[in-house]
Formats: structure tokens, sequence, C-alpha cells
């Protein structure tokens, strides 16, 4: 029995930044985010009291809708997020409650740019053991809340935004394999310094700006190409696929380069990858089903997908799966 994704749903708020905005913030330009990242814009939740939560009952609310599915047909609901409302309760929990899931298993995924691969991964065991038979997995982040919009380095790269998916046991459709990989000796290129039990937060380093994204930009970069690569060629190779028997690579979106570089390495030509970082940036857990709303109605029955992923940790993964349903 394979884990099939049968539905999926996005939200961006409404709000752009563009880059034009940007450069009026820092020292940066349209022209040098748009070569050296593909960016053009991002949306940036905006609101009093909205958190990541927000955007992840947005999308499951219309994944319920548009799917004919009722809040106690649900059996799981699993968040990736890095940027969590609280340390606790969980993401997961709070959106649960938003949409009127009740008394069922929720919980959290952090992974960072890679937690939507990383949940996708745990959801499917629950459906290959036929422990569940409807299960929502969410991606959501909103990156602006730990970003400092004073260092051009990072801020023009993140945005805000979430997705989210149903998976359902099918025969014949759905995930074939899975890859999930990390190392955390990653972690002095990309992470956030304080508000952790590491660093708690403290008057101290809130002056400091601790509590923002810390990014070694080239070295993460340098990561990233290679891993992307590598888990795509890996799954490639285990399952006897060539870049012909791909329909969509779906990678994390975190620079245009990266993947470029990625699809390149497949020898799988750009019309076959979905790309939506030019209007969303980098929202790390929600770029992968961001992805699938965008493209879905490009979707058909059968077609072959290859999601990759990197991100902080360093964690990386994959997933290969074939496509369920007909657009409606
Ligand atoms: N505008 C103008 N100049 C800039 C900007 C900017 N926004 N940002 C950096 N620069 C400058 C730098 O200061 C540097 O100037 P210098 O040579 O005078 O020192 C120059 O541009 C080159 O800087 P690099 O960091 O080498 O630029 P690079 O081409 O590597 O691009 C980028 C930077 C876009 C961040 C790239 O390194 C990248 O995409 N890294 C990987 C990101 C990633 O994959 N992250 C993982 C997922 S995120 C997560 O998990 C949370």
């Amino acid at each position: 029995m394979h884990a099939a994704i049968t539905g999926v749903c996005g939200y961006v708020p409404p709000d752009v930044l563009s880059n034009a905005a940007l450069a009026d913030m820092v020292d940066t330009s349209d022209e040098w985010i748009t070569e050296r990242t593909g960016i053009k814009e991002r949306r940036i939740l905006k609101g009093k009291g909205l958190g990541t939560s927000h955007m992840g009952a947005e999308a499951v609310r219309g994944l319920l809708e548009k799917t004919g599915t009722s809040p106690d047909q649900v059996d799981l609901l699993i968040c990736a997020t890095t940027t969590p409302d609280f340390v606790f309760p969980s993401t997961a929990n709070l959106i649960c409650d938003m949409v009127g899931i009740r008394t069922i298993g929720s919980f959290d995924v952090q992974a960072a740019c890679s937690g939507f691969v990383y949940a996708l991964t745990v959801a499917a065991q629950f459906i290959e053991n036929g422990k569940c038979s409807k299960i929502v997995v969410v991606g959501a982040d909103k990156m602006s809340a730990i970003i400092d919009y004073t260092d051009r380095a990072t801020c023009v790269l993140f945005g805000d935004g979430a997705g989210a998916v149903l998976l359902e046991p099918n025969r014949r459709y759905g995930i074939i394999d899975t890859l999930i990989s990390s190392d955390g000796s990653g972690m002095p290129h990309l992470h956030q310094k304080a508000g952790g039990s590491r660093m708690p937060p403290t008057a101290e380093t809130v002056a400091k700006r601790l509590h923002y994204v810390h990014q070694e930009g080239a070295a993460v970069y340098k990561f990233a190409v290679a891993r992307m690569a590598e888990v795509a060629c890996e799954l490639m190779k285990r399952n006897n696929l060539t870049s012909a028997d791909i329909n969509w690579l779906v990678p994390h979106q975190a620079n245009r380069r990266i993947i470029e570089a990625t699809a390149e390495r497949m020898k799988l030509p750009l019309e076959r990858v979905m790309i939506t970082i030019y209007k969303y940036g980098n929202t790390t857990a929600a770029t992968i089903p961001l992805c699938l709303w965008d493209y879905e109605q490009k979707l058909r029955i059968g077609d072959r997908l290859l999601m990759a992923a990197f991100g902080g940790g360093f964690t990386w993964g994959g997933v290969y799966l074939t496509w369920a349903y007909n657009p409606g």
C-alpha cells in the first residue's frame, strides 16, 4: 500500500515585499537579488498576533474543503516548521484547534528547509502500516519573524507561506521511496543563536540581534548544491530512473542557481522543474507544498515526481512518488 497525495492547498499572505522595497531598507538592488537568487518578490505575514499557525490553518481549511474531507475524518496532522508560534504547544496542535480537528495525534517536525520532506516521510509510515487512512501534512513558516531586516545577506532570501497535502492509502500510486539525512556539524553555518535553551532570551541577546537567522551563505551554498543533487541522483539510481522517466523535479526553493545546478546534475530540462522562488522566495518548510499547489493543474495521474530538499542542520532529503489524481 502506498501513501498517496490526494489533495494539496497553499496559503500565502497578501502583503508583497518586492526587491525594490528591500533596496530601500538595505544596501541591495533588484538586479543583485534577481541575478544571485532568482527572487523578485516574497510574501510577508502582517497582522498582530498572527503566527505560522494562521497560515497553516488557512492552507488546511482550503485542503479539507477542496478534498471534501471533514475535520473528524483526519487521523493525524504533522506540521513541519522552523518558526513555531510557541516553543510549546506545537504548531500542529494549534492548527488542529483552529480548523476544528479534535483529539487526534498532532506534532511538529523540525528539519529547517527539509522539514516537509521529513514530515512526509514520517507520515507515509502511518499509511503504509495501516494505522491511519487520512493524514494532513503541513509545511509552514513565518520566516519574517526570525529575519534581520538590516542584514542584506539574509533578508532578501526569505518569505512567509504555508502548504498542506492530504495523504491517503492507494494501491497503485503514491510514495515509492524516501531518503532523509543530516549532519549536525553544519550548525555553525546556519542557525539562530539565541532564544533556545542554550542561550535563553535576555535583554542582551535581543540588543545583540541574536534572535535572527545567522547564515554563512557561501558555505551553505556549496553544501546545498552538492546535497540536493546527491539526494536526487541517489533516488534515481536506486529506483532505476533516468531523467527521461522523471516528469517533475520538485526542489526546495532556496536559490534559483541551486535549483538549476540540481536539474543539470540530473540532466533534467528546466521545463520539468517546479519553480516558484521568483514570487515567494524561500518559505522554508512551505516551498515544496507551495510548488505542488502552484503546478497542480499541470500534474497528471501517474506522473513521476522527485522532491529534493536541503536546509539548516544540515538536513537533506528526497521523496520519489507517483501522482495519484488528475486536475479537477
Ligand atoms: N545585495 C547586494 N550584495 C550582497 C547581498 C545583497 N542582498 N548579499 C550579499 N551581498 C554581497 C556580499 O556582501 C559579498 O560582497 P563582498 O564580495 O564585497 O564581500 C558579495 O555580495 C558576494 O556574497 P556571497 O555570499 O558570496 O554571495 P553568493 O553569490 O554566495 O550569494 C546567497 C549569497 C544568495 C545567500 C547564496 O550564498 C545562497 O543561496 N546560499 C545558500 C542558501 C541556502 O541554500 N540555504 C539553505 C536553506 S535555508 C534554511 O534551511 C533555513
